[in-house]
């Protein structure tokens, strides 16, 4: 199927109403202070120069507690979906509503990974229903497939960080093993990483997604491709056409891997 720039941007759902997604105001990060110490010279004949205390160390931010999690290296989707569920592996389970899995086809051809639950998700204990979420959709049917069908969507993090916050290094690391066992149930034919967050947690780069798009990556041999996160499309209309890009490239390695060129 071959689409002009036209039809996709209508089937991606970018015309003709623009609307940001809900986003609670969230409190700026806090800079660790730096405490810059000079070496003075001693002033002739003043009184001999009490050593001042140090200064004290600029305080490290507060870390992620973390909790170590059992192995789900042998689980079963219900026993993930049970373990997710009861996790407290760290500091996001406090606030949260539910844990949200992912949804979708347990047999895909795509796996689209996002960065974490927002408020929506929180309630309804689904990835991406919100507005990000009918834009994901629109992408989907501009590709001929549809939520639950070849393709499963999940995310980094599996509890909504407080306050829709980006979700903390540790804290993705944390989820890391849930979402790896995901993968290796799902087998996915390829992997589409929606954002920094996703790009961070599975590609473990922190390069601008400028730079790092277009490119095939692989995960465990599947082909990995990274795209923008809808959400940031919803802001950034002229990048909705590279996301696009970005979609037809992993159609290409999709296909590619399902019929790979005969050797002669
Ligand atoms: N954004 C995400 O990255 N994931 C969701 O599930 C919803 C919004």
């Amino acid at each position: 199927m071959s689409l002009s720039r036209e039809q996709m941007l209508v089937e991606m759902g970018i015309t003709p109403i623009w609307v940001l997604r809900d986003t609670e105001p969230s409190t700026p990060p806090v800079e660790a202070a730096v405490v810059e110490v000079e070496a003075c010279a001693p002033v002739p004949g003043a009184a001999p120069a009490i050593a001042p205390e140090p200064a004290p160390l600029p305080r490290p931010a507060p870390a992620v507690a973390l909790r170590p999690i059992s192995p789900v290296n042998n689980l079963g989707w219900p026993e993930l979906a049970n373990q997710v569920a009861e996790c407290r592996a760290c500091q996001l389970c406090e606030q949260r509503k539910q844990a949200v899995l992912g949804v979708g086809d347990l047999n895909p051809d795509w796996l689209f990974i996002g960065e974490g639950p927002g408020a929506e998700e929180d309630v309804k204990g689904e990835p991406f229903v919100g507005q990000a979420g009918k834009l994901l959709d629109a992408m989907l049917a501009a590709l001929d497939i549809a939520r639950g069908d070849r393709v499963y969507i999940a995310n980094a993090v599996k509890c909504r960080p407080p306050g829709n916050r980006t979700p903390e290094a540790a804290e993705m690391a944390a989820c890391r093993p849930y979402l790896e066992r995901q993968i290796a149930l799902l087998k996915p034919k390829i992997i589409v990483l929606l954002g920094k967050a996703a790009v961070h947690a599975v590609l473990h780069d922190d390069k601008s997604l400028a730079t790092l798009r277009g490119k095939r990556y692989e995960y465990a041999g599947i082909p990995m491709v990274v795209t923008y996160h809808p959400a940031y499309l919803l802001r950034n209309l002229p990048d909705k056409a590279k996301a696009w890009e970005d979609l037809l490239f992993a159609r290409r390695l999709l296909r590619d891997a399902a019929s790979p060129e005969l050797p002669f």
